[in-house]
């Protein structure tokens, strides 16, 4: 189905998220004709800029995040035809004039994307409303975080609400525009050799890790500020693990999908008192190294307080309250300056209730479903099979089935997230975006988390660049009799 040509105004034009995720996803939608024939792109920002100078700028980030062979003469030429530019001082309603202006030429129905910090979203909300530049049609696009707490949340979250409603909100997690992600929906769904194992007389524990090589990249004000909890648990994580742990929705409707990932985060058990200490484990960086080059640890990058105890590492232990889940582990892990980029849900189901091979080998026998987000996407299915060879009589072999999409879809390039993501919202389809509700509950239950360790007087440790984090977030596994699923 052809996409409906819509008008993209972009505050926020020459920032960071723009510059490496948008321009390049947007450019990615027009090469494949997915953008509407006529769509237009009106990129704002304070900066004062000539419209070919702006142009440069964007062909200059194509440049950078888009592969030589994909970025031909004709489809640059015509994404770069889309845009235009517009100084606009953000927080001051004069100027936005311009933006109603550019509508009238065309009459349609407009996205306006925020890729800007939430802390101006509501003062940009007003004026565009002032102006006369929405209607009942134009759609929001806001990006994370959403606030620092539940509260802050609420606030940023009501003034975009003065002027949108729910319904043309459409608040981005990009783990949600993953192929896998979306998948994990496809294999617990289409297939009943999953569906019906889903839950806690099958599945034994559940575990996320997203380990990131990056380190702070710059952004140590912000993050600072953050933390790894906030920055990739409160969303990213969470996210995922709704998808994974929500009961069936009765149709794939926006509502009727989100509905059930909110029963999810209202049935997360708080972690609080000893269990904390015991369940969940920060850590802070120090140098070490990364793909054999030496790295700074996070209080040795530039611009750091040297007495912070932001944590860029987070283990945890939490357990969902529910019929389905009721016993089931799953165990969270994220961090910076991890030994290599690799976001993984590995599934560990129950071993069989009799065994009758060879005791030595136990350890091995139960199937884990591995579900890889990045950086190859696929899944895995460990099966044990008998070993082959005269012999080895009844020896046990694990050995993957695998489904490497690289190899299995050799022609079909896998879209970043952002590429599908910005469809939908072009499209007008709300699914992959979180529900305010969402957002809250997601912030409620870290806030107590947040409260609990500060109360605790719990300091980061220490764990070197290039590692898997802290030994600590071993120990918290280990001292379950599993570990973290490290091969794929
Ligand atoms: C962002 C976080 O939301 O996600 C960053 O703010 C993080 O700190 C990034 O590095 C990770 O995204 P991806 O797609 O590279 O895994």
């Amino acid at each position: 189905d052809t996409t409906p040509d819509v008008d993209l105004a972009l505050f926020g034009a020459l920032g960071d998220l723009a510059l490496r995720k948008l321009y390049p996803a947007l450019y990615h939608l027009d090469r494949e004709g997915l953008l509407g024939e006529t769509t237009r792109i009106l990129g704002l920002a304070r900066q004062e800029y000539g419209l070919d100078d702006f142009r440069g700028r964007v062909k200059e980030a194509l440049g950078k995040r888009v592969k030589a062979s994909e970025l031909d003469q004709a489809s640059l030429e015509r994404f770069l035809a889309r845009i235009e530019y517009q100084r606009l001082d953000f927080a001051t309603a004069e100027g936005y004039d311009v933006i109603r202006e550019w509508r009238e030429a065309a009459r349609r129905p407009m996205v306006v994307y925020l890729a800007v910090p939430a802390s101006i979203y509501g003062d940009i909300c007003a004026n565009l409303e002032a102006s006369g530049s929405l209607d009942d049609e134009t759609r929001v696009v806001v990006e994370k975080p959403i606030g620092y707490d539940l509260e802050s949340s609420e606030q940023i979250n009501d003034a975009i609400g003065e002027v949108f409603p729910e319904s043309r909100i459409y608040r981005m997690d990009h783990y949600l525009g993953k192929e896998t992600v979306q998948n994990l929906i496809a294999l617990r769904f289409a297939n009943p050799l999953f569906g019906n194992q889903w839950n806690q007389n099958q599945i034994s524990h559940v575990e996320i890790t997203v380990a990131e090589k990056v380190g702070i990249e710059g952004r140590w004000g912000y993050f600072d500020q953050a933390g790894q909890l906030r920055d990739m648990v409160q969303n990213h994580l969470l996210q995922l693990l709704c998808l994974i742990a929500m009961d069936p929705p009765s149709n794939l409707d926006a509502d009727a999908i989100r509905d059930e990932k909110v029963k999810v985060l209202k049935a997360l058990k708080p972690l609080e008192g000893e269990e904390l200490s015991r369940n969940v484990v920060r850590g802070q960086y120090i140098g070490g190294s990364v793909d054999g080059e030496s790295v700074p640890g996070y209080l040795e990058e530039e611009g750091a307080n040297t007495s912070s105890h932001t944590e860029t590492f987070v283990a945890m232990k939490l357990e969902v309250a529910n019929w389905r889940w009721a016993g089931v582990p799953f165990y969270l892990r994220t961090g910076k300056r991890m030994p290599e980029k690799m976001s993984q849900i590995v599934i560990h189901f129950r071993q069989q209730p009799h065994y009758i091979f060879d005791p030595d080998q136990r350890g091995l026998a139960a199937n884990k479903l591995v579900i890889r987000l990045q950086p190859e996407e696929g899944i895995a299915l460990q099966v044990l099979t008998k070993d082959s060879g005269l012999d080895k009589g009844m020896r046990l072999r694990p050995g993957p089935l695998h489904l490497d999409f690289n190899h299995a879809f050799p022609k079909t390039r896998i879209p970043d997230a952002y590429e599908r993501l910005l469809l939908e919202v072009m499209k007008g389809q709300q699914y992959l975006f979180v529900r305010r509700d969402e957002v809250e509950f997601a912030w409620r239950w870290i806030d107590q988390l947040i409260a609990g360790w500060e109360a605790r007087n719990m300091p980061p440790r220490r764990y070197p660049a290039g590692s898997w984090g802290p030994v600590a977030s071993i120990a918290m596994i280990t001292q379950d009799g599993r570990s973290w699923y490290e091969d794929y």
